[in-house]
């Protein structure tokens, strides 16, 4: 099949998932729960023999430990193994490769040109970058495109990425700052969200209490700015009463520096994003 000319009947389409390891094995499981693909349209690969044979009986999926065949047998390539193993996958699946298969690597800092290059033909290739919050459907990805990508392969592989959460589409210089702001970001909230959970601790709450108001209250507020479309600082604003408790809060928090906190945090993770990505 050509995936460049691909409507929205994914019917004939195969695909498959080398490197079926935590993100890949999300991604698959998420095709199959939304019947997006059947299992048979569906192959995956990992390193280890027994591995792949566990995954097969749990996913109803064929798992492999052969990528080139995984490959060739596939319309659209997903790249799941770690940033350090991609070098050596594209040279494997290089013989399986055709200008009509579509490559979408969420491989962490490896770029489109790298995957060009590997493939030494003008094969389309995407790259992804996903977060953890994919596991329960609310992830989101940020997409770029290589340089042989048509708008119904960008489509497409959306659209795979929309079956774990939202997406965007970005130019591939900012996916470094992705890198930091959204793929580490959940680390970042987890570490708010414990202290948030401490604070009510001090504060004579019970424990499990206090984590269940932290991560609603954490849950309620980003839904709050999906949702309305309002800047935060105006949602911020409306719970914020004159001489109220709020303020005296806010205060605490920009005395602490929370906000240059969390920028020079996310520039820090996107420095060491650029970083890996030159090796
Ligand atoms: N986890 C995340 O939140 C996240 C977010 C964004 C991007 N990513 C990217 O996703 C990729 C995978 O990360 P992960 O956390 O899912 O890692 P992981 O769980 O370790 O998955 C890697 C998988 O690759 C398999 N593998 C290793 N060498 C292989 C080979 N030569 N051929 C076929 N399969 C091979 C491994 O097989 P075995 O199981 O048999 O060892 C494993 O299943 C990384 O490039 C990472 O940058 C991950």
């Amino acid at each position: 099949m050509n995936t460049a000319a691909l409507d929205q009947d994914f019917s004939q389409l195969r695909v498959a998932v080398l490197g079926a390891g935590k993100m890949g094995g999300i991604l698959l499981q998420a095709f199959l729960k939304q019947q997006m693909l059947a299992p048979g349209q569906l192959v995956a690969t990992v390193a280890h023999a027994d591995r792949a044979a566990a995954l097969s009986a749990q996913w109803g999926v064929e798992v492999l430990t052969d990528n080139v065949a995984a490959a060739r047998a596939a319309d659209v390539i997903l790249i799941g193994v770690k940033p350090f193993q991609v070098p050596a996958l594209m040279a494997e699946i290089k013989p399986a490769l055709t200008p009509q298969k579509l490559l979408v690597s969420f491989a962490a800092s490896v770029k489109t040109g790298a995957i060009e290059d590997a493939a030494g033909i003008d094969v389309p290739v995407i790259r992804a970058m996903p977060n953890t919050p994919s596991a329960l459907g609310a992830g989101i990805a940020a997409l770029c495109r290589g340089r042989f990508v048509s708008e119904a392969q960008m489509a497409l592989a959306s659209r795979m990425f929309e079956a774990v959460g939202r997406t965007v589409i970005v130019d591939e210089k900012h996916m470094d700052a992705v890198t930091g702001l959204s793929a580490s970001g959940p680390a970042f909230i987890y570490i708010i969200l414990e202290s948030l959970a401490e604070a009510g601790v001090k504060v004579g709450l019970p424990r499990d209490i206090a984590t269940l108001l932290a991560a609603q209250t954490t849950f309620g507020a980003a839904k709050m700015v999906l949702e309305t479309g309002y800047h935060p600082a105006l949602l911020k604003d409306a719970v914020t009463t004159p001489a109220g408790c709020t303020i005296d809060g806010i205060l605490e928090l920009e005395d602490g520096g929370l906000r240059v906190t969390l920028i020079k945090a996310v520039m820090r993770a996107s420095q060491r994003a650029k970083e890996l990505a030159a090796g």
